[in-house]
């Protein structure tokens, strides 16, 4: 059976579990071969055994692990087709009590990691003469946010920034650069960083009833790097189940 991603090979940042995780999974579904790149080194190693893939551990904040990510794609695979950076970190912290320190690490995981990858994969997709970046964003930043969410607004918010002007950038190299806002997807993070309270809250909100799951999300970005996807560059895709549609509390339907 021919899949959607023949011959491709891609390299997926933040895809030891979650989303990230759920990406990967669904390219392999469509003949994708992958590099796992991630700071969690079993479940990294696990997921990479389960898709027949390769796993390198990365802090994608620092350069050097970013290209060595690319070098392993190249060197184990042939060639880098496609690009994802989805590793992010969300503390929840009210602005008054972020320290300066906190707001670093969260920018230099979410967004500085963003920049580093595509600098990274960017030699190689622009001596092939093509490639495709994706990177996960939000709905939080970019459209809507809440109290606790200061310097992960300001990331993600970024990252929207940075897609247009690569997206202009690498152009002329026939390399288009996406990305994907996920509303509330069910992970392992969600679970460690949320409440249940807060995760119960944000289902009530959604109007298609539930939280998003990974898969959810790797649909969109399977479509981002498909071929159907050839004359999209510089936007991004809201996956949220309508979640930033009502414009206050109480949006359903009641009967008359
Ligand atoms: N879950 C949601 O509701 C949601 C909503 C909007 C956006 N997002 C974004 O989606 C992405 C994935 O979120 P998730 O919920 O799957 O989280 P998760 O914590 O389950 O997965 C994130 C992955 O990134 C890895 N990672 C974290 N820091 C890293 C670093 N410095 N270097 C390399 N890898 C690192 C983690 O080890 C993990 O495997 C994040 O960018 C997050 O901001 C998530």
């Amino acid at each position: 059976m021919s899949g959607r991603l023949d011959g491709r090979v891609a390299l997926i940042i933040g895809a030891a579990r979650g989303i990230g995780a759920g990406i990967a999974e669904r390219f392999v579904e469509e003949g994708a071969r992958v590099v796992i790149a991630d700071n969690l080194v079993q479940a990294g190693e696990e997921t990479a055994h389960r898709l027949n893939g390769r796993f390198i551990k990365i802090d994608v904040s620092n350069f050097e692990d970013n290209q060595a990510a690319v070098a392993l794609a190249v060197s184990t695979f042939g060639s880098l087709d496609i690009l994802v950076q989805n590793a992010g970190i969300y503390p929840w912290t009210l602005i008054e009590n972020i320290s300066p320190e906190e707001w670093d690490q969260v920018l230099a995981v979410n967004l500085k990691g963003t920049f580093l990858s595509a600098r990274a994969a960017l030699p190689v997709m622009k001596s092939k003469g093509s490639g495709r970046m994706v990177f996960t964003s939000s709905i939080t930043g970019p459209r809507v946010t809440s109290p606790g969410h200061g310097h992960y607004s300001a990331s993600k918010a970024g990252i929207n920034g940075f897609i247009k002007a690569a997206a202009l950038e690498f152009s002329s190299y026939n390399i288009t650069v996406n990305g994907i806002e996920p509303g509330n997807i069910l992970t392992d993070g969600m679970q460690e960083h949320r409440s249940a309270a807060f995760i119960k809250m944000m289902e009530e909100g959604v109007p298609l009833g539930r939280l998003g799951t990974p898969r959810d999300i790797a649909n969109a970005a399977l479509f981002l790097v498909s071929d159907d996807a050839s004359y999209i560059t510089g936007t991004t895709i809201i996956v949220d189940g309508g979640q930033t549609l009502p414009e206050g509390k109480d949006f359903r339907l009641t009967p008359p």
